[in-house]
């Protein structure tokens, strides 16, 4: 696996294996790999002849009071993994080289940010679609893996796609999770023991909503109350948002006809966790 810092020399590697017929598959990554997104990676090798994953702790996606500077690295750690799986490229660019003196340019897709996180979270969507366009230009791949785990952020990123012409696949894996339940996520190291017992109850509630929703339930006021009944039972969670919404559109539902995405995101101690199912009636 070849580790490439800059963009120029990423640009080039990426032209001459289009150039040579090759399939090209991206994986953006902000590193502090897991199973989650090794299963991006293996999705980018069945895809394509060549996998290049990007590590890169994106400062224009984290307000001021965000994470950022705490949030967690091993470069050594995700550089075996991604090495162990095969990647061809490990792009991984510096905040200075990515974001050059000057830069004023941003990439914002309107309305599909305004639901979920984007309402709890101003800019960090800006953030993602900027640094994410940036990447597909720098990479040209011809297909891009995401996780279903960001689900908000795996829309946004088709709608920018499609907007602005960009002729580039958009893949989304499903969510990978620990045995006991709980989604992977980086920020899953924020938690401690107590804590980390006390994150089941985010894959509790989807659960429940699911059973619910088996068994004849379809009015999204009782769903949404069960979820948070479930939720608040946990002492050591606090509810950010609980929603019920059209899959594409995200926009809340009152009722479920045929699709719902079922989305949630709680704070277990300093870690905000996100996690969603689509319910089908
Ligand atoms: O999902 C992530 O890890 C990040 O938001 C992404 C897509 C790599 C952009 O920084």
């Amino acid at each position: 696996m070849r580790l490439i810092l800059h963009i120029r020399e990423m640009q080039s590697w990426s032209e001459a294996e289009r150039r040579a017929g090759k399939r090209v598959a991206l994986v953006p990554t902000m590193g502090f790999l897991h199973e989650g997104h090794l299963s991006l990676v293996r999705e980018g090798s069945g895809r394509a002849d060549r996998v290049i994953a990007s590590l890169f702790v994106n400062p224009k996606q984290f307000a001021p009071n965000e994470d950022y500077r705490n949030y967690p690295r091993d470069f050594e750690r995700d550089r075996a993994l991604l090495e162990r799986e095969g990647v061809d490229i490990l792009f991984h660019p510096s905040a200075e080289e990515m974001y050059r003196e000057g830069h004023h340019t941003h990439v914002e897709v309107e309305k599909l940010d305004r639901f979920l996180c984007g309402a709890f979270r101003p800019g960090h969507f800006r953030g993602v679609t900027t640094v994410v366009a940036k990447l597909l230009n720098i990479v040209r791949p011809h297909v891009a893996i995401f996780g279903t785990k960001d689900y908000q952020q795996l829309q946004i990123i088709r709608r920018m796609v499609e907007d602005l012409n960009f002729d580039i696949e958009i893949v989304g894996q499903p969510i990978v999770r620990e045995k006991d339940g709980l989604a992977m996520s980086s920020r899953n190291a924020y938690l401690s023991a107590p804590e980390r017992q006390a994150a089941l109850c985010l894959h509790r509630s989807l659960k429940k909503a699911e059973s619910l929703v088996r068994h004849g339930e379809r009015e999204g006021g009782r769903i949404l109350s069960a979820v948070k009944e479930e939720l608040e039972k946990e002492p050591l969670a606090r509810i950010e948002y609980v929603s019920l919404c059209d899959p594409r559109s995200l926009e809340e539902l009152e009722s479920i006809r045929d699709q719902a995405l079922l989305a949630l995101a709680v704070w277990v101690g300093r870690a905000r966790l996100i996690d969603n199912t689509v319910l089908t009636a």
